[in-house]
């Protein structure tokens, strides 16, 4: 049992499942103009309709498929999709004199599965609200400005929040999403580490039968959860690979190949192919060139190595729900693209592999509470992102093996203050802790003086951010004198640096890799 969200476009969508599936509750996302069929795969025991940038009057506005109501299933309709239950049912929707947006105090006066009664923080966005209710609802909740916040038909079992639960901002949202799925749904929270794994593996079991599985791991979360997962399915069938490019943090190769070899009980083949990939990146210094020939470079050594192990018919992939929402998105897919992370969709076609995709339904976190009850290392578990192409993008300019050694060295000075001070990959850490942490070279020179000598040497920029998501971040205030400890090791131990900056941007409007 499940519940099925339809997305009509909020940015808050996402939010929503993430919510519930923290409360061990099963549920999916759909473009709200999705086929019944698909909706009907999960077995839903009710609906929720998320919010979106429409009004109800627009022309072209999404609007809600007759399925839904007609299923007599309960239904939460949340901003958009409250106003779309009213505009349906025979309510009205009007425009705001006032809209709100932020933080809105709601009062609470009658009964209803959601809130207590008094007063509740929530958080509002919303331009269009609910002026006239249909027939046989009530309203149980309006903001200070009088405005309708919660109205409900409790023998329908359909009920409309016009504030946002999922934002972390209203008290108690997380609760009211829960008691929407338990008590009026009836689903039961039973989407734990434990049940993912089992099913997971009995998935892949009936995919893979007796045959053969390629798994490119990188040493990441979600390739080596992948990887992990379908080990415990198949054991000896799984054929792991590692490609060293060259572009690693300092030991990474060994620290992967140890913890994974370890935990998958299997031979891991390194493939060791820096020469090729500095040799194809070779005096470029084009950030999205760079990215396209390594992601071009890896799918080249990754065929050879597919051939030369011959039998196999599967590759396993380590996407995670995030990625599959985002390419189905209503209004989200014609996104700019930003930056080329190669790989997304960079296989190529003649590979005649089909894919595994274990985590597809997973989100981060449930992809590292599944590593866990796996018994994968904690700090791979908990390891931060880094990303494909490697330190060829924190190498600004053009890439070699002695800006890269310059740059390792940096990044290992840097990652250790961070960690004797506690101070990287805390699951709670907030604005002081970092999630993600690394140096950078930059492609200046610049004046010093050391001793009693002028040098004109290299810059490493240190960035550290706080983030739960990577989608956004935010600077991490560090302390000064780890600061201060970082960039005085940097310029004593690592020989042609004499400068080093802290990047205090934010993303938006940086991003968190400077390529
Ligand atoms: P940006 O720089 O876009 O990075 O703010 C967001 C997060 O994604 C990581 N990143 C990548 N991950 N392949 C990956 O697997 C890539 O090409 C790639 N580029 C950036 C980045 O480290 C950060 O955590």
């Amino acid at each position: 049992m499940s519940i099925a969200i339809l997305d009509f476009g909020s940015q808050y969508s996402q939010l929503i499942a993430r919510r519930l599936r923290e409360k061990h509750i099963y549920c999916e996302l759909f473009p709200w103009d999705a086929a019944q069929e698909k909706i009907a795969a999960i077995a839903p025991a009710g609906y929720i309709l998320s919010g979106g940038p429409s009004s109800v009057y627009d022309t072209g506005a999404p609007y809600l498929p007759a399925f839904v109501l007609e299923s007599g299933l309960p239904v939460l309709g949340i901003c958009y999709g409250m106003q779309l239950l009213v505009h349906h049912l025979g309510g009205k929707v009007t425009g705001a004199e006032t809209r709100e947006y932020g933080f809105t105090t709601i009062d609470i006066m009658g009964a209803n599965p959601f809130v207590e009664t008094g007063g509740q923080q929530v958080w509002m966005s919303h331009g269009d609200i609910v002026q006239e209710l249909p027939d046989g609802f009530s309203r149980f909740a309006a903001s200070q400005h009088g405005i309708l916040a919660g109205i409900g038909n409790a023998d329908k079992m359909i009920y409309g929040l016009q504030f946002h639960p999922e934002v972390s901002h209203t008290v108690g949202g997380t609760n009211m999403l829960e008691r929407f799925a338990v008590e009026i749904c009836g689903v039961q929270a039973t989407w734990t580490a434990d049940r993912i794994i089992e099913e997971a593996i009995w998935a892949i079991r009936e995919k893979v039968g007796e045959r053969h599985v390629l798994a490119a791991v990188s040493g990441g979360v979600d390739s080596s959860v992948a990887a992990a997962l379908v080990h415990r399915a198949i054991g000896s069938q799984l054929h792991a690979l590692f490609v060293d490019n060259g572009l690693l943090r300092k030991g990474e190769r060994d620290q992967v190949e140890q913890a994974l070899r370890h935990q998958l009980g299997t031979d891991i083949a390194i493939v060791d192919a820096s020469e090729r990939f500095l040799t194809a990146l070779r005096g470029e210094s084009d950030p999205e060139k760079k990215r396209h020939i390594i992601g071009e470079t890896f799918i080249r050594v990754f065929e050879e190595y597919a051939r030369s192990v011959g039998d196999a018919d599967f590759l396993v992939q380590g996407t995670i729900y995030p990625d599959v929402v985002e390419s189905s998105a209503p209004d989200r897919s014609q996104a700019q693209r930003i930056k080329s992370h190669h790989n997304v969709g960079g296989l190529p076609e003649d590979m005649r592999l089909d894919l595994v995709e274990p985590l597809r339904y997973l989100f981060k976190d449930e992809v590292r509470a599944v590593g866990e009850a796996l018994g994968l290392p904690h700090d791979l578990v908990w390891r931060q992102p880094f990303p494909g192409p490697g330190l060829a993008v924190r190498c600004l300019g053009t890439v070699n093996k002695k800006r890269l050694d310059t740059l390792r060295d940096a990044d290992l000075i840097f990652r250790e203050e961070l960690i004797g001070a506690s101070l990287l990959n805390q699951k709670e850490g907030g604005l002081e802790s970092a999630a993600q942490a690394f140096a950078v070279l930059l492609p200046v020179q610049s004046v010093g003086v050391m001793g009693d000598q002028r040098t004109y040497q290299e810059v490493i920029a240190l960035r550290a951010v706080s983030s739960d998501d990577f989608m956004t971040a935010d600077w991490t205030r560090l302390p000064y004198d780890l600061l201060a400890r970082a960039a005085s090791r940097i310029v004593n131990e690592v020989a042609g640096v004499n400068r080093v900056v802290y990047d205090i941007t934010s993303k938006p409007p940086a991003t968190i890799e400077w390529e």
